[in-house]
């Protein structure tokens, strides 16, 4: 905004105040701006405004909103505006959001759809003299998305950034008394509704990328089914990229759909084929074994295995994968396993830098690991590793939001832009200026195995729809290209889409939620969701639930699960943090659950396994227990950070810096939640909450405490011990495990984070604990039905004791019941 304007609209402002109007809302802009507001509600000034000053609130934000519209500075916003597809678009989306509750609009992925809808809607409402009354909210599923869009409206507002339009996501928002428009995640939205069952005051309500099928997306959707009969006034539009309107449409009794038609440039496009004959690559993988391998894999009984690696087990005897060259053959090799051969990406990147013009490139990976891995590659390259002719820069949704912004601005015209990138490029995120996208066609999704209780993360293959929104990414402002590292074969055997999430993640996180919005019984609730899950799966949720005190045995919410709801992360995350305050070792509890519920710092090294395991068995000591290590690691990085030696012992170690930061980052957004709901009070300072944090059996308690029902029994064969759980029997300790080298432990019970079906079913970071901590921290003790001892895990496991040992445990625990109860 110029100087000059600046100057007239503080003098509209201004004068607005001195006329006497109760305006707390508009000119108090800078009070919120900037400040982390923790959880705060979305609320809004109209309620409590009186007739007259909502109507001089209205006339203020009109008469600004013309003078700023009109003004020189945005002439180059404004016609770019223009051009966009969605803006001939206008007042046909307009007049459907007049005439109808519900409005589904599908649009090409660069069409103005987040950016402009919402943005029609408030120009419309304050244009009419409803600015007072209006407020707009629209959901993005990232929190990277939220922050970028607002500020990018804002920008073509020609505000700042939490005036008229703001953001809100956990832990950090953006805005004041004045904005109109806020952009937040779903998540924000869910706990809001909390507070506000009929969302109160919102005018319009957009929910964005509904496409993706996110859980809370299709969690959010049936609560609006609901919702819409009791608040007649709200208006709901649905924003999709994919052209899978008609569901939704028909979910809503056929609401109206509207297509925004978009305009992209062609994309040509090459498959694996072209691409290794392009770039003379050769693609390392065990090509003599192939045959070995594949008939070995085919014998391995991977119930969840996807169908397209399933398929690819069976090409060696198709004809069709005969005529493939060597080079292909040698790349479907490579991938039966889900590591992206990243120097196949390098050489493609390589060979367009130097074969084809200029303009930026796009690279779909699927996560950190692979993202840190290839700058790292690149940073090396002779050609792209020179930083006055290519800037390359990562784009993940767990990145902090400053480093975000430069991914959509331009480089100087001699420099080309590389972007490193998650699936969060596919549809959230436009950046405008890419020709050519590299698409390696997988991306990391959980499943979950509701048979086995077993849940995983791990790349997969995307769905048609997704690689076509990929391949679009390169055609914003000019022709371009796309490498598929994949060859046409296992495009043609892709998905359509990509199933909901609902349908493949744990439901504990959901269970929990739709208890606390008060929904009824999930079960039923669940029954009307776009596709319902497994009612096994939504059983598993609720009895673990049960377990770990979060419901009683009627299936409502106990004051610990309330505590839970406040935590948004698994309850059995939240539940460890809980513990980790009462019993005062708050710092581990702290790190070990931001790097369970973000990842594993120790990264995995190709060809140096043994010196990695060593690494981290050093951590360990002789804890026998991943998470001990895991602590100390973290630990010892905040050490060497401090005496400036962070590279040198991440190197030496085996850790990720990237992981351990975005970890410490977390912890102290858990700090903050912990605080928000009095479990910490930050005026008595660290110390009093730490008493216990070097006490590593404390630590293993409330380890216990956290994890449980995730126990096995160790039982000794031998010379080597064997383990058991409750659902499936015998498991073996994952080969990354510190406890993988071990034959014999000291303790009778581990402890474990996760169960993976790979070859066999695997027990991920484990920690070994005594009887002592399972009965005095685990779950659910019931005194065995002879009375002579206590059962856990439905009898599964028996610990004999007498009557008054009974009595005194049963004492401890409803003790510390009521400090995880308490109000
Ligand atoms: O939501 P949809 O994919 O339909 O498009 P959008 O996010 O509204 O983006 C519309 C246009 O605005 C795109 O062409 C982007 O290049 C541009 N944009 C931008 O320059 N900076 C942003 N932070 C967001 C969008
Ligand atoms: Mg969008």
């Amino acid at each position: 905004m110029s100087t000059d304007i600046e100057r007239r609209v503080g003098n509209l402002l201004n004068s607005s105040q001195s006329t006497g109007a109760t305006l707390s809302s508009l000119p108090s802009i800078s009070a919120d701006l900037g400040q982390k507001q923790s959880a705060a509600p979305i609320k809004y000034v109209s309620s409590r405004q009186t007739d007259s000053s909502k109507e001089k609130l209205s006339v203020a934000l009109k008469e600004r909103q013309e003078l700023v519209q009109a003004s020189d500075s945005l002439k180059e916003m404004k016609s770019f505006r223009e051009k966009l597809p969605a803006f001939k678009m206008k007042s046909e989306f307009l007049k459907a959001v007049q005439e109808n509750q519900v409005l589904v609009v599908s649009g090409e992925t660069g069409c103005g759809k987040t950016t402009q809808l919402p943005q029609f809607l408030l120009e419309e409402e304050i244009s009419c003299l409803r600015g007072a009354d209006c407020n707009i909210i629209c959901t993005q599923p990232r929190r990277v998305s939220a922050i970028s869009v607002a500020a990018r409206i804002s920008a073509e507002r020609g505000e700042s950034l939490g005036e008229a339009v703001g953001y809100q996501i956990r832990l950090e928002s953006k805005r004041s008394a004045e904005t109109r428009l806020l952009f937040c995640t779903t998540g924000v939205l869910l706990r809001q509704l909390v507070q506000d069952p009929d969302l109160t005051g919102v005018s319009h309500l957009l929910v964005d990328e509904i496409h993706e099928r996110g859980m809370n997306e299709d969690f959010l959707i049936i609560i609006l089914r609901d919702l819409l009969p009791r608040r007649p006034d709200l208006r709901l539009i649905l924003m999709s990229a994919t052209i899978n309107a008609d569901m939704f449409s028909k979910y809503f009794a056929n609401a109206p759909t509207m297509h925004i038609p978009g305009f992209t440039y062609p994309v040509a496009e090459h498959f694996l084929e072209d691409v290794l004959e392009k770039t003379r690559y050769s693609i390392k993988s065990d090509f003599d074994n192939f045959e070995g391998n594949s008939r070995r894999r085919r014998k391995q009984q991977d119930s969840k295995k996807d169908p397209l690696t399933e398929m690819f087990e069976d090409i060696d005897v198709d004809t069709n994968y005969k005529n493939y060259s060597l080079g292909v053959r040698k790349s479907l090799e490579a991938w039966s396993g889900s590591q992206i051969d990243l120097g196949l990406v390098e050489a493609t990147i390589e060979y367009i830098c130097r074969n084809e013009a200029g303009g930026a490139i796009l690279v779909f990976l699927t996560g950190w690991d692979e993202i840190s891995k290839l700058l790292d590659k690149l940073k090396g390259n002779n050609l792209v590793g020179d930083p006055s002719k290519f800037l390359i820069l990562p784009l993940h949704g767990s990145m902090p939001t400053v480093n975000q912004c430069e991914i959509f601005e331009r480089p100087p015209p001699n420099k080309r832009k590389i972007v490193l990138a998650t699936n969060i490029a596919e549809s959230s995120i436009t950046i405008d200026d890419v020709v050519y996208v590299i698409d390696w066609g997988k991306a990391k999704e959980t499943s979950y195995d509701a048979l086995n209780k077993l849940a995983c993360l791990l790349p997969s293959w995307i769905s048609k729809a997704s690689a076509h929104q990929r391949r679009g990414r390169a055609g914003r402002v000019q022709p371009g290209v796309c490498y598929r590292l994949y060859p046409k074969l296992i495009h043609d055997a892709m998905p359509q889409y990509q199933l909901a999430e609902i349908l493949r993640t744990p439901l504990q996180e959901l269970c929990l939620h739709i208890k606390s919005l008060q929904l009824g019984t999930v079960g039923s609730f669940l029954e009307k969701a776009l596709q319902p899950p497994d009612p096994l799966a939504v059983k598993n949720a609720i009895e673990l639930l049960k377990t770990i005190g979060a419901l009683d045995e009627q299936e409502e919410l106990t004051p610990l699960g309330q505590h839970l709801c406040n935590i948004p992360l698994d309850p059995n995350i939240g539940k460890m943090l809980l513990m980790g305050s009462i019993f005062q070792c708050l710092n581990p509890a702290l790190t070990i659950a931001a790097s369970l519920a973000y990842r594993n710092p120790f990264v995995l090294p190709i060809n140096r396994k043994e010196e990695a395991d060593a690494a981290k068995q050093f951590f360990a000591g002789d804890s026998c227990s991943d998470h001990i290590a895991l602590l100390k690691a973290f630990e010892g990085w905040k050490e060497a950070k401090r005496s400036g030696n962070e590279k040198q012992f991440c190197w030496d170690n085996f850790l990720s810096p990237a992981t351990l930061r975005l970890i410490d980052n977390m912890r102290m957004q858990f700090l903050n939640l912990l605080s928000d709901i009095g479990f910490v009070d930050k005026s008595r300072g660290a110390n009093v909450y730490n008493q216990y944090s070097h006490d590593l059996e404390m630590v293993c308690a409330i380890l216990c405490a956290g994890l449980y029902p995730n126990v096995v029994q160790c039982k000794r064969r031998g010379k080597r011990t064997a383990f058991y759980t409750k659902e499936v029997g015998k498991v073996d300790i994952h080969p990354a495990s510190v406890n993988a080298g071990i034959y014999l432990f000291p303790l009778p019970y581990m402890v474990y984070s996760e169960k993976v079906k790979t070859t066999s079913i695997y027990i991920k970071d484990s920690t070994n604990i005594s009887d002592y901590a399972l009965l005095l921290f685990g779950g659910n003790l019931v005194p065995s039905k002879s009375g002579e001892g206590i059962d856990m895990l439905g009898g599964y496991l028996h610990f004999s004791a007498s009557k008054s040992v009974i009595e005194l445990i049963r004492k401890l625990r409803g003790e510390l019941d009521k400090l995880l109860n308490r109000k």
